[in-house]
């Protein structure tokens, strides 16, 4: 399904991720080998199981060293091996300082613009450091002149920088899923010069969205002495030329849209409908990592507003809230059980006879189950307070194959951009969500369905296989012009 413009055949792919596309458990004397579920491992699997090449990634605690030769090289897929797997080992002090510290309590929370929840230690540089050279190293064990290598998020900025120190002629690439702010809010990065020169490394960034493009360059020009060419989003940086370019990620719309019309999905909404007491009344749902960027305390605060403020949905509107625990350190631990509070409170005040209001679900729901809630929900409520994409609304759209529900979408995601036909609410003003959360349940039949309709057919054009030929058509530009001396 990747079309590739140009010309892969020559050069050796090497994805670099944090998180690993196949999974290597011990059990007893055999192996068991596990494929996470997450669309961007299952569509870059897709795209080396046809092209073959090397996918560098941690070896993230639940993998086993003992099924490697001496270069930690597997040959996956296991049933009918394509293209190999190099497993990055870090000792677990390192993991720790390298992944909950740097990654996820310094550059996430900073990405995502809530700066209370920096935390700050001189050792999470330290090992982050050190991590991201184990990265490098591993990737240049493996890569030659015409090797084209594509780093994924924020886990690995210094990577791009210790490549090119090694090696100029390599192309690298690079995608940033999440956020990248303002330089008001980056300029507190204890590091912000040492990530933008190491990410400066690149031949080429992707961003999400445009906003993330612009202020990527506005934070070099302010931290950086480079030369900045807005027009053609290109920056030189000691002779080095960077190109900055957004792509929105999005997902395989065909393959939800036939798990949502599938028998099985059709079964399994008239059992879930039963087992939940909601036969009868509008359907509400929510999927999210148990994460505060999602901003659940909002939703929910719009949620018990809009039973406060209009009381005949009381008993007709139920919302299911699936949030499925991640990073389970602090503060998620935290943030957990302050949402299952509410989440009692609210049920205690709306509560009458059987029904309540809201029905939460902590585990991991797979994708052909995730599919048949999305079908059967009238409204799907995203309140993310900042979002570098959110696939979940585009997931929702896609199974949507009645074309019958209604996407309340944060302004503040950057799927709002793309997603013209939904209801776009501020999740920092808890009146206006709950309003929107109203004229949802009370849009006419035919508004809900042009909407739909429209959503539908904007995600079906732009899946994730065209993300991923975007994407790699760029690289094999910026590659060709490097070859040949060119210039922007
Ligand atoms: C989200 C972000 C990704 C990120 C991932 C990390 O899905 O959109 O950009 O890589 O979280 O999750 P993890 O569980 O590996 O910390």
């Amino acid at each position: 399904k990747v079309f590739i413009e140009g010309n892969l055949s020559d050069k050796k792919l090497i994805i670099v991720s944090n998180r690993e596309p196949y999974i290597h458990k011990k059990t007893g004397l055999s192996i068991k080998v596990e494929k996470p579920a997450g669309g961007l491992t299952s569509a870059m699997d897709d795209v080396l199981k046809v092209t073959g090449g090397t996918w560098v990634a941690w070896g993230s605690g639940s993998g086993d060293r003992d099924v490697v030769d001496n270069k930690n090289l597997v040959p996956v897929p296991p049933e009918n091996p394509s293209y190999m797997l190099k497993r990055v080992w870090l000792t677990p002090s390192k993991a720790e300082n390298y992944y909950h510290g740097y990654s996820n309590q310094v550059l996430w929370p900073l990405c995502h613009i809530t700066l209370d929840r920096v935390y700050f230690r001189k050792k999470f540089w330290e090992d982050y450091k050190e991590a991201n050279r184990a990265f490098s190293d591993a990737v240049l064990e493996e890569a030659d002149n015409d090797s084209i290598i594509w780093v994924h998020d924020y886990h690995l900025c210094l990577v791009p920088g210790m490549l090119r120190n090694e090696n100029p002629e390599l192309t690298i690439a690079h995608f940033w899923h999440i956020p990248w702010p303002d330089w008001s809010v980056f300029r507190v990065c204890p590091q912000a010069k040492e990530i933008l020169e190491g990410l400066l490394g690149n031949d080429l960034i992707g961003f999400q969205v445009p906003l993330f493009v612009k202020n990527f360059m506005d934070c070099v020009s302010e931290c950086l002495d480079a030369d900045i060419d807005y027009n053609k989003a290109t920056i030189n940086f000691k002779g080095h030329v960077t190109r900055v370019k957004a792509f929105p990620i999005s997902i395989d719309f065909d393959k939800f849209n036939s798990m949502a019309s599938s028998q099985r999905a059709i079964r399994m909404i008239k059992n879930t409908k039963e087992k939940y007491g909601v036969t009868h009344g509008y359907i509400g749902i929510g999927v999210d990592r148990l994460e505060y960027t999602k901003a659940l305390i909002k939703r929910l605060q719009a949620i018990d507003l809009f039973f406060d403020r209009y009381e005949r949905f009381r008993r007709k509107f139920t919302f299911i809230q699936i949030a499925v625990p991640t990073r389970m350190k602090e503060p998620y631990i935290s943030y957990k059980k302050t949402v299952e509070e509410l989440i009692t409170k609210i049920n205690k005040k709306y509560s009458s006879g059987s029904w309540k209001p809201i029905i939460y679900i902590d585990t991991k729901i797979e994708h052909e189950d995730l599919a048949a809630y999305y079908r059967m929900a009238d409204v799907a409520i995203i309140s993310s307070v900042y979002d570098g994409m959110n696939l979940v609304a585009k997931e929702y759209v896609a199974s949507q194959v009645d074309e019958n529900g209604v996407l309340i979408l944060s302004e503040l995601a950057g799927a709002a951009e793309e997603m013209q036909g939904a209801i776009i609410v501020n999740p920092y003003d808890i009146e206006g969500f709950s309003d929107a959360i109203k004229e949802a349940l009370i849009m006419s039949q035919k508004e809900r369905s042009n909407r739909m309709t429209f959503l539908r057919k904007q995600i079906k054009d732009n899946d994730i296989y065209k993300w991923i030929s975007d994407i790699l058509h760029e690289i094999i530009k910026v590659s060709s012009f490097k070859q040949n001396r060119c210039c922007y």
